[in-house]
């Protein structure tokens, strides 16, 4: 596969001026530093859409989208990636070459083309074994067609068959050859406690999982059997390409339909998604049985927002699903439910009925989501006024997180009716909750200033307006999800399941501090920090190099796939354009400084009377150009990573790139005696290894837990030599904090001096 050639994208990245490209769509009217105008993606009266020409983004903070140039006319224009580059090559005469992938380039693309590739091959196989074995058409087929599943739906969703015996879809795929490192990674294969390998989906029907471009990124298989003791869905594990939180189920099939209908139907299973497309309602997708991740719902917001729940009307599932809701709200999307008639889910009632009959159902039975709630929550209350009061109190807090202040308005009105309390006791009710939140936040910074900026910079991106709890709630929601995910779908795998799901929790726990590292890597990766090497000699270390430095030396990863892969394309961009980006901003810098001087000088020769003036004046100028040249080459060492990564070729860096280029980043404003307003980068000295060491504690944190949780199951069993063991372990670990601590007393990057 040919690329753009690095040259142009150069090219584009240098002459492509946000602002110029933007205002092609939009008309922008300039706002500070920034330029604001109404947002081209969705629906509004008040601009959001706000346009940064220093950073080369947009960002609407609304309805979330927007990026780099290549980003916005991406969107814009429904183009690809290499598309969009033409298109700005085309728009400014940049001549494009294209040139053949590097070795290390195709190194690292290729594990994850690799996988991609060998999820394709293996979707076309069951897709194939359904179809032509006999035991794929006697017992795959012929359980969609008994579940009402026409052929045009087995084909829009690619739905497939893993045959009963042994592995034989690893045999074909490496006949076709694909090596087993990736059917591995991919979890097509699972490994037998002996080491051998065996098909994971072996004697189940298959969904395949698409991602929001259409590559193949994971399966889920269903039993055919009624037994109880076999897990009844095995879903692909998590890999590098495989993050179950930040995919939907069916909107690849749906994402047309839903921009178009601008509605979002959400529902929970696979089968509810085929079923109701099939009857020709299109804009349906599901979370897959777990509550909605942020990722997720981010997912959805880029196309309309309107979301409709669908309901089976369990009273217990109802309840569960309650909660995670807030999260919706909070990102301003508008929420309905609707509740199916007793007994049936999205999917009976699809095959039950036609088009026209579901379309009026969800019509004429779709309510509001905090009248929903407050029906719901008030029914079992009666006669119980603790219960009623409580009742409204979580309605209250629901009503609290949604950012617009009109809808939140409306919704005071209408429940001051329903509830028949007076709107002024509502309204100080939500004040009070949304100024508590606020204190919440406020004193967690001041008991823990470690946390300080990893708490705001997340909740910064969660939610541009949303209530302080949205974030941890999301962070624990998604905890949650993923402990009763991996509860679920025990897989045969020789990994104690105990543990897997700790360590999936795990990684819920971690991820707002890994967010915050990458953060500063992203924003300020190229800055150079004081330091002192070996001898004690002070020198300077790049702020990327020192996080990573620091992740060598405690042996820490991320967890999160997405950052790795963000960190390993920093490695790259560092090797292969740091350079030459530096050589032409400081060619263009020292032009700039040259003709301010002649400008300067011939001034001051103009209107200086005596030698003495002009060379006084000289100096001066001397001085101001040397600064603003300065000035210039930092801020290009700044923005270095911003720049390339929001052109990068993999999409979800460019997302992540943009949300963390555009969080606004609350700081505590420090007024020095000099009555200057300490930012960010002035204190990255000392709030960069904080953010590590917050990271570094909360690992351990989550380390001690799980021993406490072993040391409790084996006191219950009177095990006390393993008691014992993990007595003393822990105790290490202890140590290992205090030591951290410590360490951060004494840190190698010197406080500013
Ligand atoms: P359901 O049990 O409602 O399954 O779980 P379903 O999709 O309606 O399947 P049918 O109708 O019995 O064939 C809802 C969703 O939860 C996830 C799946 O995504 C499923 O579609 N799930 C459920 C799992 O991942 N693992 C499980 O063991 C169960
Ligand atoms: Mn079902």
């Amino acid at each position: 596969m040919n690329r753009i050639d690095r040259e142009t994208i150069q090219k584009i990245l240098d002459t492509a001026d946000i602002v110029d490209v933007v205002s092609d769509f939009v008309t922008l009217k300039r706002r500070g530093a920034n330029y604001i105008g109404l947002c081209p993606f969705h629906n509004e009266r008040t601009p959001s859409f706000s346009v940064s020409k220093s950073k080369g983004i947009c960002k609407c903070f609304s309805c979330g989208k927007g990026g780099s140039p290549v980003n916005f006319i991406m969107e814009h224009e429904k183009m690809s990636f290499n598309e969009a580059l033409r298109y700005l090559a085309k728009k400014y005469n940049i001549e494009i070459k294209e040139r053949e992938m590097t070795d290390s380039e195709r190194a690292a693309e290729s594990d994850r083309e690799n996988m991609f590739n060998v999820n394709e091959f293996a979707m076309r196989h069951f897709e194939k074994n359904m179809l032509e074995t006999d035991e794929g058409r006697d017992i795959g087929y012929s359980y969609f067609r008994e579940r009402g599943i026409n052929d045009t739906a087995i084909k829009r969703f690619r739905l497939g068959y893993s045959l009963e015996r042994g592995n034989q879809l690893l045999q074909q795929a490496k006949a076709a050859g694909f090596s087993e490192k990736y059917l591995v990674e991919t979890g097509l294969e699972a490994r037998r406690e002996d080491g051998s390998l065996y098909d994971r989906f072996r004697g189940r029907v298959i969904y395949p999982v698409h991602t929001i471009s259409g590559k193949v990124v994971a399966f889920g298989g269903r039993t055919l059997r009624s037994d109880k003791k076999v897990a009844k869905y095995v879903n692909s594990p998590e890999s590098s390409i495989y993050s179950k939180s930040r995919e939907l189920y069916g909107l690849y099939q749906a994402k047309k339909a839903i921009s178009e209908k601008d509605k979002c139907i959400l529902v929970e299973g696979y089968m509810d998604v085929i079923s109701m497309s099939q009857s020709g309602i299109e804009n349906v997708v599901a979370s897959s049985g777990t509550s909605l991740t942020q990722g997720q719902i981010r997912l959805i917001h880029r196309f309309t927002d309107n979301v409709t729940l669908i309901y089976d009307s369990d009273p217990a599932g109802i309840k569960a699903s309650l909660r995670g809701i807030d999260l919706l709200l909070a990102e301003g999307l508008n929420m309905k439910v609707v509740l199916l008639p007793d007994g049936d889910d999205p999917d009976s009632f699809a095959q039950s009925h036609s088009t026209t009959e579901v379309e009026e159902y969800i019509a004429a039975h779709e309510t509001d989501f905090i009248r929903f709630k407050t029906e719901i929550l008030l029914k079992d209350v009666a006669n119980d006024p603790i219960g009623r009061s409580r009742a409204i109190t979580d309605i209250v807090k629901s009503i609290s997180v949604i950012p617009d202040d009109i809808v939140r308005s409306l919704y005071v009105k209408e429940c001051s009716r329903t509830l028949d309390i007076d709107e002024k006791v509502l309204l100080q009710q939500i004040k009070k909750f949304i100024t508590e939140q606020a204190e919440q936040r406020a004193q967690q910074q001041a008991r823990d200033k470690a946390r300080e900026s990893i708490n705001g910079a997340d909740l910064q991106t969660a939610a541009p307006n949303a209530a302080p709890q949205a974030t941890a709630e999301a962070v624990a929601s998604e905890a949650a999800a993923q402990t009763a995910a991996t509860g679920t779908n025990a897989t045969p795998t020789t990994v104690n399941p105990a543990f897997m799901v700790a360590d999936r929790t795990r990684a819920g726990v971690l991820a707002p501090y890994e967010r915050d590292i990458v953060r500063y890597i992203v924003r300020y990766g190229m800055v150079e920090l004081p330091t002192i090497d070996d001898n004690d000699q002070p020198t300077t270390i790049r702020v990327i190099d020192y996080v990573l430095q620091e992740f060598e030396f405690d042996n820490i990863t991320f967890t999160n796939p997405l950052y790795s892969r963000l960190v390993d394309e920093c490695r790259a961009l560092i090797d292969s354009d740091w350079a030459s980006d530096r050589e032409t901003a400081e060619k263009n810098s020292l032009e700039q400084r040259a003709k301010h001087w002649e400008e300067g000088t011939a001034e001051i020769r103009n209107t200086a009377e005596t030698l003495e003036l002009i060379q006084q004046k000289e100096r001066m100028l001397l001085e101001a150009i040397d600064t603003e040249h300065f000035a210039r080459l930092d801020r290009h060492t700044e923005l270095f990573f911003i720049r390339w990564l929001t052109y990068s070729p993999d999409d979800d860096i460019r997302t992540l790139v943009t949300d963390l280029a555009t969080s606004k980043h609350k700081l505590s404003k420090v007024h020095s005696k000099y009555s200057h307003i300490e930012t960010e980068r002035d204190r990255l000295q000392e709030l960069l290894p904080r953010a590590i060491y917050a990271l570094k504690n909360a690992i351990l944190q989550c380390d001690m837990r799980l021993k406490h949780d072993s040391l409790n199951a084996a006191a219950k069993q009177g095990d006390m030599e393993t008691v014992k063991k993990l007595m003393l372990e822990m105790a290490d670990l202890d140590k290992l904090r205090r030591d951290y601590a410590q360490k951060l007393g004494d840190r190698v990057v010197l406080p500013k001096g």
